[in-house]
């Protein structure tokens, strides 16, 4: 039995073919549509989501599947004091795969440890969020033919951002790859991740300033200020609106340059950006449904 905790758990060959299945769901949803009869997928989330929870169910529905879950912690038994280990083996007695989201970092390898179905991490923390990277990825390569060769500015929240550390994790696989990280001092990208780069001889940069380096991008990839994991409001406050992307920016980045953001977006692109054929932001969306159904259908091993 197979879980996924973080993108590296599936090979370069394995993300490929999970990919053109991706694909050809895209392109004969018809053929997919009872897959899944009387199979379930649980989401149990303990953190706020609008697309991840609502992507995995549109997902399972599309497959023919059932779901059932909860959406805040406070509605499930975790107010009562119970532990994400003992949740997942009585969930494991209800569903046939389950999605998980948790504040705190490796909650979701604690309960794969338990379980006795496949488990998806959909976000620990400020940890990974392996399925927006499968997001990311299928996005790349349907509007760019490729994932490597590519100069990627990821701006913003670098610190807390978990799925900017999943997209780097998966990124750095690819030939050719060279990072831009634009953030503030204080969010810049966690030690952890420079020393991997280090490790694997793959070419980045950190700056301060969007301007100074958005002409070079094929890729820029926008997040949000993480308030959420902030210790104090006045530090978040001061931050959010480092960065806003705008009309005048764009007119500084290449026409084939692609803007990600895995949303929500808060304040960092302005509205007037979203009419750019640029932005593809919220294309990113619906291929959060293809990919995550071509997950369920790998994990359950029914392709
Ligand atoms: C992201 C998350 O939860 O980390 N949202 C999402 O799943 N698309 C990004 C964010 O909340 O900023």
């Amino acid at each position: 039995m197979r879980h996924l905790m973080n993108p590296l758990d599936f090979t370069v060959e394995e993300l490929d073919r999970l990919f053109d299945l991706a694909d050809d769901i895209e392109k004969n949803p018809g053929k997919y549509k009872d897959v899944c009869r009387g199979k379930k997928i649980a989401t149990c989330f303990y953190e706020p989501s609008t697309r991840t929870r609502l992507s995995f169910e549109s997902a399972m529905i599309n497959l023919g599947g059932g779901v059932l879950g909860f959406s805040d912690a406070d509605s499930s038994s975790a107010s009562k004091g119970e532990s994400v280990s003992d949740t997942i083996r009585v969930i494991s007695c209800f569903a046939d795969i389950c999605a998980i989201r948790h504040p705190k970092e490796g909650a979701a390898m604690v309960a794969a440890q338990k379980s006795s179905i496949p488990v998806i991490n959909a976000g620990d923390g400020g940890h990974q969020h392996p399925t927006q990277t499968l997001t990311d990825l299928l996005t790349i390569r349907a509007l760019k033919g490729r994932l490597d060769h590519f100069t990627i500015g990821l701006c913003g929240d670098l610190k807390f951002g978990r799925t900017v550390h999943s997209l780097i994790n998966a990124l750095s696989r690819y030939e050719n790859i060279h990072f831009i990280f634009i953030s503030p001092e204080e969010l810049r990208i966690p030690d952890y991740i420079i020393e991997m780069l280090k490790e694997k001889n793959i070419s980045y940069e950190e700056v301060i300033k969007l301007e100074d380096c958005i002409d070079q991008l094929d890729l820029l990839y926008m997040t949000r200020v993480q308030r959420e994991r902030f210790f104090n409001e006045e530090d978040y406050v001061r931050l959010k609106d480092f960065y806003i992307l705008d009309k005048e920016k764009m007119k500084l980045a290449r026409e084939d340059m692609l803007v990600l953001h895995p949303l929500p977006r808060v304040n960092e692109i302005s509205v007037e950006v979203d009419d750019d054929p640029r932005a593809v932001y919220f294309k990113q969306v619906q291929y959060g449904v293809y990919v995550r159904m071509a997950l369920i259908l790998t994990l359950l091993e029914l392709v």
